[in-house]
């Protein structure tokens, strides 16, 4: 509890903030301004910062309540709320905080900057950064693309107007961005004689309605701006009052988690293999968002979910002889190598085993705010961008939309214009990996291109079941009951000389898949390899029996499961350390993703035959018909070589 005229909050600061949005870690930099006492340098290295929103009905009193916290916590520059106030003087203007604020807005010239919508401080407990949100269409705008991050809230309420439409949209704003430390300030209490019943009457008023929204207020403080009454000191004013000031209840927060004790994610930006000079090294390099890594750490990339281990830090330029690579945390830009060659591309999420996993899927529920000048529609296809990751994206179905230049809320639109926001269903055209906005923020946004611009952004709020979902619980479940051999799969490659690998042929009926699938097999097995034929027939006229196989139609219906059942099949073999040989007809590339989903740590080769590419599959190679067999097996031979599947000797 702070005591009434004490000055705990001792110290200027007047920061600048660089460029928060690269990392959202602030580079929060120092500009003394007259060297006057401790407070001259700006505690760069108290580390803790917390980023405040203030928002509020028009005129209630924002601008005045910072204002006041500056000047009450004695951050200003010297002399400057005395030059202020001689200036109203002068211009017989009465005097208001809000000029003081923009006072030194204006001194930017003079190198004393207070950023146009965000103002610093510090307690003696950590530093601030308030955003003034100049209007709530920029503020929803910065906290969705990542411009700027709130963890906090002030929340003004006039106590002579009470509670105003914009405080109520205000507060849901708030809590559709979860953001959930707020406070409520009564202010102008001096207006309304600091009237007790005032008071209690707006907060059980605002109470009420934050309970309807699943909020709750932190705490509420009646203050007085222009007065000063409990912004940085107790007033005397209102003695029936024994909650903390505006201050106190800022550094009562809780601090937010730091970046470096989340769980670890990186987004990969890059593969980069280096064949020069012998060098076989492949580095997975990317910017560490949250979290830390080191060697030996298992990590797995989502969405596949291959798994590995970091063999090496790499660092460039190469750290000198004797000193340590040191362990990366986040924020750091990283390459590693791994203990496995995976194939891991841009785009990929990598997580560390043992923490928080991100989430896969392809239906995610957000919140997205629309800048476009053309409304956002279903049918169309845009691109999502998050992390690294870009996937085709339709919006499936709005759930609510709110005009954010009044924040009335539509339940029934068919399409989200400009400057709306809407809470609503996207579907991706590929798993994506991600986090919940409300767990880890950096991979819990992103932006929506159409053209090449960003034409809007949004956090995650969930991901939905889709129709892979079953699979991944399945494979999930396989996992975990799995029952492991003795034998590791390096011990069972180094006997067998070779990669347990899914060679997938596939192509045009007619296209001779089978015939050079078995000379495949028969070629790795006169070279002394262990290897299998597979037709999927095989499996569908046994493993699949009870599956209905009558007609094209339930055989169409089935296809899932029969691939699933085709996977799971493969799996055991790969297990087992051999090289499958496997075909079906002109498989797509939904049918290899969920192939994928069951093998997510094995190589699969695609070989697609014929003259025609009538599938969207990706393949590793392609084999025209008519060809001699043994120009497609050279193929094969030369893929199974650069893949590593089949080692020399
Ligand atoms: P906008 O930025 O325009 O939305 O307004 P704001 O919320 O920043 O309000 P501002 O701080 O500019 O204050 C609006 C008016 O209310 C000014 O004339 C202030 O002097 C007055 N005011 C603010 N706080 C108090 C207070 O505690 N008591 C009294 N009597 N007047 C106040
Ligand atoms: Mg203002």
């Amino acid at each position: 509890m702070m005591m009434a005229g004490s000055k705990r909050y001792a110290g200027m600061v007047i920061c600048r903030a660089l460029d928060l949005s690269s990392s959202q870690r602030s580079g929060t930099v120092a500009i003394p301004l007259s060297g006057r006492g401790p407070g001259s340098s700006c505690g760069f290295f108290m580390n803790e910062q917390m980023n405040i929103v203030i928002v509020g009905h028009v005129d209630h009193g924002k601008s005045t309540v910072i204002g006041r916290l500056l000047a009450d916590t004695d951050s200003l520059p010297h002399g400057k709320l005395q030059q202020i106030r001689e200036l109203c003087e002068r211009t017989s203007k009465p005097f208001e905080y809000a000029f003081l604020l923009d006072a030194l807005k204006d001194e930017k010239a003079q190198g004393i900057t207070i950023d146009s919508a965000r103002v610093f401080f510090k307690s003696a407990n950590r530093h601030y950064i308030i955003i003034d949100a100049p209007g709530h269409i920029e503020f929803l705008k910065n906290m969705i693309t990542g411009a700027s991050r709130a963890d906090a809230a002030l929340l003004v309420i006039d106590a002579r107007e009470g509670v105003q439409e914009n405080s109520r949209r205000h507060g849901y704003m708030l809590s559709m961005l979860g953001i959930d430390r707020v406070a409520v300030l009564v202010n102008k209490m001096d207006l309304v004689d600091y009237s007790r019943e005032v008071f209690e009457s707006i907060r059980r008023e605002y109470l009420d309605f934050l309970n309807s929204i699943g909020m709750e207020a932190d705490s509420f403080v009646p203050v007085s701006g222009i007065k000063g009454d409990n912004i940085a000191v107790s007033s005397p004013q209102m003695p029936w009052f024994a909650g903390e000031t505006v201050l106190g209840t800022l550094d009562a927060f809780s601090a937010k988690e730091k970046d470096t004790a989340l769980p670890a994610r990186m987004p990969v930006q890059d593969v980069y293999k280096f064949t020069r000079f012998g060098d076989d090294r492949r580095i997975v390099a990317g910017n560490l968002t949250t979290g830390r890594l080191g060697v030996g750490d298992r990590v797995i990339f989502y969405p596949s979910g291959k798994s590995t281990t970091i063999k090496t830090i790499e660092t460039f330029p190469p750290p000198a002889e004797g000193e340590q690579k040191g362990t990366p945390a986040a924020g750091d830009a990283v390459g590693f190598t791994l203990d496995e060659q995976l194939y891991v591309a841009r785009g990929d999420l990598m997580a560390k085993a043992g923490e928080v996993q991100p989430k896969v899927a392809t239906r995610l529920k957000v919140c997205l705010f629309w800048l476009g000048r053309k409304s956002m529609v279903k049918k169309k296809e845009y691109a999502l961008r998050i992390g690294t990751s870009k996937v085709k994206v339709n919006l499936e179905q709005i759930d609510r939309l709110i005009d954010a230049a009044t924040l009335d809320s539509n339940e029934e639109a068919g399409q989200i214009g400009r400057h709306d926001v809407a809470e609503c269903i996207l579907r991706c055209e590929q798993p994506l990996a991600f986090d919940l906005n409300c767990d880890l923020p950096e991979t819990g946004r992103f932006v929506i291109i159409d053209d090449y611009e960003i034409r809007g952004g949004g956090i995650i709020l969930e991901g939905l079941a889709d129709d892979q979902s079953w699979l991944r619980n399945k494979v999930l479940i396989r996992n975990i009951k799995w029952e492991k051999s003795s034998l590791l799969r390096e011990e069972r490659a180094e006997h067998y000389s070779q990669k347990a690998s899914l060679v997938l042929v596939t192509g045009t009926k007619d296209s001779s898949k089978k015939e050079l699938a078995k000379k495949v097999e028969a070629h790795l097995f006169n070279q002394g390899r262990f290897v299998y034929y597979l037709g999927i027939g095989s499996v569908l006229y046994g493993v699949d029996a009870d599956l209905k196989t009558i007609d094209s139609d339930s055989r169409a219906q089935n296809r899932k499961e029969h691939l699933r059942r085709f996977a799971e099949v493969a799996h055991l073999f790969l297990d087992a350390g051999m090289i499958l040989v496997a075909t079906a007809i002109e498989l797509t590339q939904q049918d290899l993703d969920l192939i994928q989903t069951i093998l997510p740590n094995q190589k699969i080769l695609v070989i697609w035959t014929g003259d025609e590419i009538t599938s969207d599959i990706a393949a590793d190679a392609r084999i025209r018909s008519g060809l001699p067999l043994d120009n497609g097996l050279a193929k094969v031979k030369a893929l199974l070589q650069e893949n590593g599947i089949v080692f020399k000797g």
